[in-house]
């Protein structure tokens, strides 16, 4: 083992359904990435979601949101499940993860869409439409929005209704849009930014406010999309794509559209940032309930969360390409977990997945 120069602390906050045991395999991958890079890992386990509900009554202790703040990085594996599903909005396990999305000011949310060559064949999409090189990044906004704006019930014109409110303000939009740019400059220099700016003022606010931040940007080529076009044209071409920046509701959906086509939502992890480059590292999957606890989940969105952490926060490129790296050889290999298989495959397990990947870290 290389002598250990640096120690990172990470909160890991395990939640419910195949959190645990996805986490459990990126935990794995961490500690044998540390090993063969010579860095220290410390983690502290916390609780959010439903088991934080069962064990408090909260989703989100406060205790969990302090340890998250006390740390250098935090990785998150899910949250919900249907035992929880009749409580009150505020007091859902999804309320856990928006208040430490909010709590922490995580509002860029990076949800890289790239195709391993080895899962062309587990895509939807025809062949001819992935293309060779597919890697579309969407950057949603993550902590406004139709989320975060007044939600209520009320009674109007003697008929009971609820409301949500799709609220942005100025230097949220200016924000989330500099770092489109910035972020499309080290990549193919193209921003699509989304909106439904012919129905919506807010999407009119966004459009204009991205257009003139455009202007610092000259060598980025930007493009306006309806959403509904967005959605459409990502299954027709998603080739055009560089980066995606969309507000927090249209991210999320055009995000699980974004995943499908790489094979699996299963593979897509996610990085969210805060404006001192603090990170939230979740695989964007969900808690899967239905499969939990019996080792069918796939850990590969966790592990390339990992992935993400190693670059974004820790800034070891070479780590992260070194996780990347041992996933692309185990799918190589003709290794799946279930939602990845094709006829040829030899599934694997949750825990099988992440020691195939363990044993394939190489410095
Ligand atoms: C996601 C999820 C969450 C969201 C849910 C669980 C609240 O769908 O991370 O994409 O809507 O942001
Ligand atoms: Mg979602």
């Amino acid at each position: 083992m290389n002598s250990v120069t640096n120690t990172y602390k990470i909160t890991v906050l395990p939640g419910d359904g195949i959190g645990p045991e996805v986490i459990k395999q990126a935990v794995k991958v961490l500690d044998k990435v540390a090993e063969v890079f010579g860095f220290g890992v410390e983690y502290n386990y916390a609780d959010i979601g439903g088991i934080a509900i069962d064990k408090t009554g909260d989703p989100l202790p406060a205790e969990t949101l302090e340890l998250c703040k006390k740390s250098d990085a935090v990785l998150l594996g899910a949250v919900g499940g249907p035992k929880w599903d009749d409580l009150p909005l505020n007091k859902r396990p999804e309320a856990g993860l928006l208040g430490i999305r909010s709590g922490l000011g995580v509002f860029a949310n990076f949800r890289p869409a790239k195709i391993f060559p080895p899962l062309k064949n587990s895509s939807p999409l025809k062949d001819r439409i992935i293309g060779d090189n597919l890697d579309i990044l969407v950057l949603r906004e993550l902590t406004g929005d139709v989320y975060f704006g007044e939600k209520k019930r009320t009674v109007y014109d003697g008929e009971p209704c609820a409301y949500d409110t799709m609220i942005y303000r100025k230097f949220e939009i200016e924000r989330i849009a500099r770092l489109a740019f910035e972020t499309a400059r080290k990549r193919k220099k193209k921003v699509t930014s989304v909106d439904k700016a012919n129905v919506l003022e807010v999407s009119r606010f966004w459009r204009e406010i991205v257009t003139e931040v455009a202007k610092d940007y000259p060598d980025v080529e930007l493009k306006h999309l309806y959403v509904d076009n967005a959605a459409m044209q990502i299954v027709i071409n998603p080739g055009q794509f560089d980066v995606i920046v969309t507000g927090n509701l249209f991210g999320d959906i055009l995000s699980d559209e974004a995943a499908m086509i790489t094979g699996s939502i299963g593979m897509l992890p996610s990085a969210s940032l805060n404006s001192k480059g603090f990170g939230l590292y979740e695989p964007v999957h969900g808690s899967a309930p239905d499969i939990a606890g019996q080792n069918k989940a796939n850990p590969l969105a966790a592990i390339l969360s990992v992935a993400m952490m190693l670059e974004y926060s820790f800034n070891m490129k070479k780590a992260a390409e070194a996780v990347e790296n041992a996933v692309l050889r185990v799918l190589q290999e003709g290794y799946a977990t279930r939602d990845l298989a094709t006829e040829n495959s030899e599934v694997l397990g949750c825990e099988e997945m992440g020691d195939a990947v363990v044993s394939r870290i190489i410095g």
